[in-house]
């Protein structure tokens, strides 16, 4: 008699956490929308701000157009392909970023973004 009405209250008790993590789940998928949300807000602004006089000045010195250029031939640009792998601002960044660690130019990375930002202006034009 005592493990039954034992057990009974343990059903009631353990009913009620459920609900509310049934609630605290919701919440938290509810935070995580809007993070993602103000995320891409954020991605399709990402360059603003970003030197542009910079970039191209680190583009020029890092010689990043006579390496495309010996590989494509032309002025180069045929290298950035908007439509291809490289598909939003965020990308473009992380590529430049792989550059700059490959062929370690030691860029700081307030000029990772100036260089993004440059190639985003001239070539790719991303608006996220
Ligand atoms: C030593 C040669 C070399 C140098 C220097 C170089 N690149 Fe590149 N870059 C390449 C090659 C080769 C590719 C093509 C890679 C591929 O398509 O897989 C490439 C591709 C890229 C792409 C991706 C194009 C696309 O849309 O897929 C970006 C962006 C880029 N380079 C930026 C830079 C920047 C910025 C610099 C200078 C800071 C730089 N690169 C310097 C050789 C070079």
């Amino acid at each position: 008699m005592n493990t039954t009405h034992s057990s009974l209250r343990a059903t009631a008790l353990s009913r009620r956490p459920a609900r509310a993590r049934t609630w605290a789940l919701g919440g938290l998928l509810l935070v995580g929308g809007l993070v993602l949300w103000t995320g891409q807000a954020r991605a399709a602004d990402m360059f603003q701000g970003a030197d542009l006089a910079l970039g191209q000045k680190l583009i020029d010195e890092h010689k990043c157009v006579a390496c495309h250029t010996s590989k494509v031939g032309g002025d180069g640009s045929a290298i950035y392909k908007p439509q291809g792998k490289i598909n939003t601002a965020g990308l473009l960044r992380g590529m430049v970023e792989m550059c700059n660690t490959n062929m370690n130019l030691g860029m700081f990375p307030e000029e990772v973004d100036a260089v993004a930002a440059v190639l985003n202006r001239d070539h790719y034009k991303f608006t996220k």
